[in-house]
């Protein structure tokens, strides 16, 4: 690990921007004079430009009871408003907002008046169901304009919307609903998903009625979209298709002002425990951030680009940057509903091709995972529409960076590397298009008006050519304002290992220039596909099923995936007296992982051992079960309580 990284540090390649790219580039240089000046009269400067108030607010930041945050306080806003009518106001009624593409190849497009229409239509049914201000609507969605339609009318209307991602199973749809307390699941009936129907609607079924009886309280209402055209079960009073009161409502709606405080979403994530955190985030600096992200690293040109970010609608990445960032900068963008190798591998070349996509964000593992199918696919269509590339999730190793740059870019189209979290809300560290001169492999700098330091264990700033925890000491407008219903988690998570400072989570190095290096998680979570797990989460979900006495879960690095779930587990003995075959045993308990959680925490390799290494308080030392998983040496064994115990455990995994 370390040699590699020493390789990657000593990375010496540099693309700077040419000059015709420069002096064309929204973002010039002396935005980091004038944040470096005033941050904070910068960001009020940004909230002004890019934002339009209802009341303008006079106080920008007020961080008098740290972690606590507030920004632009006294203001208010509509955020859909934002995204929606002034643009159709300003004249743009008839610019394209999305273009979608349906996995087997019907489209849709939209311009921004008539999908104000539509959000006005969406946001006057909500309240016709009880809908109301401050109230929580999980959506549990494919990837269709109905998902974007309903969190902009969700936000309309000043209510709170969950996005729960559609690959989640109906446990955990439901533990999701519940800690929110919804009064409302906006569903469809099934979407598109490699060549088939996946359904969604008996999920949401599931998830209210509950196992042994233990109905769901808290929602009133079903509203479902109908799209896989799929059988689904009809709770009559409960659910209600959007085709029968969507269309035929009224599209009068004029949008009410809230605070900028007012929340706008919760959004679920994994923490070090079994248990995930709803992230909180509010209006009008989430809304400032993400627009002014999106128009200054991707280098947005609103009248000229077409804007793709990949990612699904369930995750941050496609709250900021497929919904707020791109709507309230009013972009054309295109969102596709279905996976990247359908129904053939060269899909998403075909659709930059279709649309003549300018700038193109994707996920590290997508890049890696088509670099290993071979240029041969992207080079049979023309890419010669992408002018930037952005990168997200994890980080991206040089040799993907490179191919990237080569082949999806043509070798010339930067790429920002974007460093952020479903906590920050918006981009925090990245390189600015127009002004740096990018480096295969990091994420470089923060972004003007943000400070962020790598700090050592005592809280030290730790000297370029050295690693430490990446840290951000200055509150921002995007930031999370904590966890939903656990103030104290938040302070704890986020907050007191270094005081007033927050705490990412993850490590870094500064290279000999001052760059930052992320080097992955310092904690117990995993990052798969560029999608947060916790190891708690899945060794709960193993300890649940009846054969399983204990677990253990560590991430390891994978090729493609950048880390893969690896599971050791305890089985009862009465479970092998069955004589049941280990290798069932590991493949049902593979599987059953799937169910509970969902598809993308299925463990790579379940691994049934007799006993786990443990300190001699108990605690499993993962670091050890995470050298052996990735095939090393194992490390230092002194502190185990039996110190032969990671010998007879490496003898069972590799027999
Ligand atoms: C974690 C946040 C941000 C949206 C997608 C993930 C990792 C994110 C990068 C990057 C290296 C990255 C970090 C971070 N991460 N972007 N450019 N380079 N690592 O959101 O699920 O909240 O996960 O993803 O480890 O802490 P998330």
């Amino acid at each position: 690990m370390n040699t590699q990284i020493d390789n990657l540090l000593h990375e010496n390649r540099q693309f700077a921007p040419t000059e015709e790219f420069a002096s064309n580039a929204v973002a010039q240089p002396s935005l980091y004079e004038e944040a470096a000046a005033d941050r904070l009269g910068f960001w009020a400067k940004q909230a002004r430009e890019l934002i339009t108030w209802e009341t303008p607010f006079t106080k920008t930041l007020d961080w008098s009871n740290p972690p606590f945050a507030t920004w632009f306080d006294d203001g208010t806003l509509n955020v859909a408003y934002n995204c929606l009518d002034r643009h159709v106001e300003a004249g743009n009624g008839d610019r394209v907002a999305i273009y979608w593409e349906g996995e087997p190849g019907d489209t849709r497009e939209i311009t921004y008046a008539q999908l104000t229409e539509e959000v006005k239509k969406a946001a006057n049914v909500l309240t016709d169901l009880g809908i109301g201000h401050g109230d929580r609507v999980a959506i549990y969605m494919p990837m269709i304009p109905e998902a974007v339609i309903s969190m902009l009318a969700v936000a309309r209307i000043g209510a709170i919307h969950s996005v729960v991602f559609g690959g989640f199973s109906s446990d955990s749809l439901r533990s999701r609903i519940d800690d929110a307390e919804a009064k409302l699941v906006i569903t469809a009936d099934g979407g598109w998903r490699k060549g088939k129907v996946s359904s969604l609607k008996p999920a949401v079924d599931q998830a209210l009625a509950g196992k042994d009886g233990d109905t769901q309280k808290t929602v009133e209402h079903v509203l479902v979209v109908k799209r896989g055209e799929n059988e689904v079960d009809w709770t009559e009073g409960r659910d209600i298709w959007w085709h029968d009161v969507v269309p035929s409502a009224s599209s009068d709606h004029t949008a009410q002002a809230f605070e900028a405080e007012n929340p706008l979403y919760i959004l679920y994530t994994s923490g070090t425990t079994g248990k995930p955190k709803g992230i909180l985030h509010t209006s009008g600096g989430y809304l400032t951030q993400a627009a002014f992200t999106h128009r200054n690293v991707f280098d947005l040109h609103p009248e000229s680009d077409v804007f793709w970010c990949t990612a699904d609608i369930g995750w941050v990445t496609g709250h900021t940057y497929v919904v707020y960032g791109p709507l309230a900068n009013g972009a054309t963008q295109v969102m596709y509903e279905g996976t990247p190798e359908s129904p053939h591998q060269g899909r998403w070349w075909e659709i930059i091709e279709k649309y003549g996509v300018s700038i193109f964000y994707a996920a590290p593992t997508a890049i890696r995972s088509f670099m290993k199918i071979g240029r041969q696919v992207p080079q049979e269509f023309d890419l010669s529409s992408i002018r930037v590339l952005g990168s997200v999730g994890e980080p991206i190793n040089p040799e993907a960076w490179m191919w990237y740059r080569n082949v999806i870019g043509g070798g010339s189209a930067p790429i920002v590397d974007t460093w952020w979290q479903t906590e920050t809300g918006a981009i925090m560290v990245s390189p600015l298009p127009g002004i740096t001169a990018t480096k295969p492999g990091s994420a470089q700098v923060a972004l003007p008006g943000i400070s962020i330091t790598v700090l050592d264990e005592s809280g030290n700033p730790v000297s370029n050519g050295n690693g430490g925890l990446l840290v951000i000491d200055e509150p921002w407008p995007a930031m999370l304002r904590g966890i939903w219903g656990d103030p104290e988690r938040y302070k704890e998570t986020y907050w007191e290992k270094f005081g007033d400072k927050y705490f990412a989570g993850d490590g870094a190095r500064l290279d000999e220039d001052g760059d930052v290096w992320l080097l992955g998680r310092v904690d117990d979570v995993m990052n798969i596909s560029g999608h947060r797990l916790s190891t708690a989460e899945i060794e709960s979900a193993l300890v649940a099923n009846e054969m399983v006495a204990e677990a253990a879960v560590v991430g390891a690095s994978d090729e493609t995936t950048g880390q893969a779930v690896v599971a050791f587990v305890i089985i009862k003995q009465s479970h092998l007296d069955e004589a049941e075959q280990i290798a069932d045993i590991a493949s049902s308990l593979r599987s059953w992982v799937g169910e509970q959680i969902g598809p993308i925490a299925r463990p790579r390799e379940v691994f049934v051992v007799n006993e786990l290494p443990k300190t001699r308080s108990g605690k499993i030392m993962r670091r050890l079960l995470r050298d052996l998983a990735e095939g090393r040496e194992v490390g230092d064994t002194t502190t185990l309580a039996d110190t032969m115990v990671m010998k007879v455990i490496s003898d069972q995994v590799r027999s």
